[in-house]
C-alpha cells in the first residue's frame, strides 16, 4: 500500500505535472503518422511498480518501468495493473534514443553513484517532456 506521502502528495503532483507538460505542447496528442496518441512514460527505478501504476490509473497513459533488481522487477509483474516492466540499470537503459515522451525517476538519485551517467541517460530517451525526480 502506498504510504499517505505518496498517494496524497508525491503522486497528485507527479500526475499535475506530467499533465500539464501535456497540455503545454508536450506529446499529449501530438500525431504520430495517424491518431493522436497517449504519451508514453518510462519510470526508471520503479521498484514495485506504484508510481507507474498511478501513472496508468490516474491518466490512463502507458507506462514502462524499468529497475535493476530482478526481484523488484517480479513483484512489479506479480502486482499487475497497465504497465510492462523491465530490468535494466538506469545507467544503460533499454531504449533507444527519444523513444519515450516522458522520463520519471522518483527516489531513485540517491540510490545511484553515477549522477551524471544516470542524468545523460534519462535525457537521451526522453523526447518531449521533462524528465521530473525528487
Ligand atoms: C526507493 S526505491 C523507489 C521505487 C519507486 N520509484 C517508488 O517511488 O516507489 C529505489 C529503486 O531504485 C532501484 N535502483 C537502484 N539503483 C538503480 C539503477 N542503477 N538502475 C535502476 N534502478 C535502480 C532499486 O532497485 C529500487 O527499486
Amino acid at each position: 500500500m502506498p504510504t499517505r506521502e505518496y498517494s496524497e502528495l508525491m503522486i497528485p503532483m507527479l500526475l499535475e505535472h506530467l499533465e500539464g507538460h501535456s497540455r503545454d505542447g508536450g506529446a499529449g496528442g501530438r500525431q504520430v503518422g495517424g491518431p493522436a496518441r497517449m504519451p508514453l512514460v518510462l519510470d526508471v527505478g520503479t521498484g514495485e511498480g506504484q508510481v507507474a501504476r498511478a501513472v496508468t490509473d490516474g491518466l490512463g497513459w502507458p507506462v514502462l518501468g524499468c529497475d535493476l533488481s530482478w526481484t523488484q522487477v517480479a513483484e512489479a509483474r506479480r502486482r499487475g495493473g497497465g504497465p510492462l516492466y523491465l530490468r535494466c540499470s538506469a545507467t544503460a537503459l533499454a531504449l533507444s534514443g527519444s523513444s519515450v515522451d516522458a522520463v520519471v525517476a522518483c527516489l531513485l538519485l540517491e540510490h545511484v553513484a553515477d549522477l551524471a551517467g544516470v542524468l545523460g541517460e534519462l535525457a537521451r530517451c526522453c523526447a518531449r517532456m521533462a524528465a521530473c525526480w525528487w
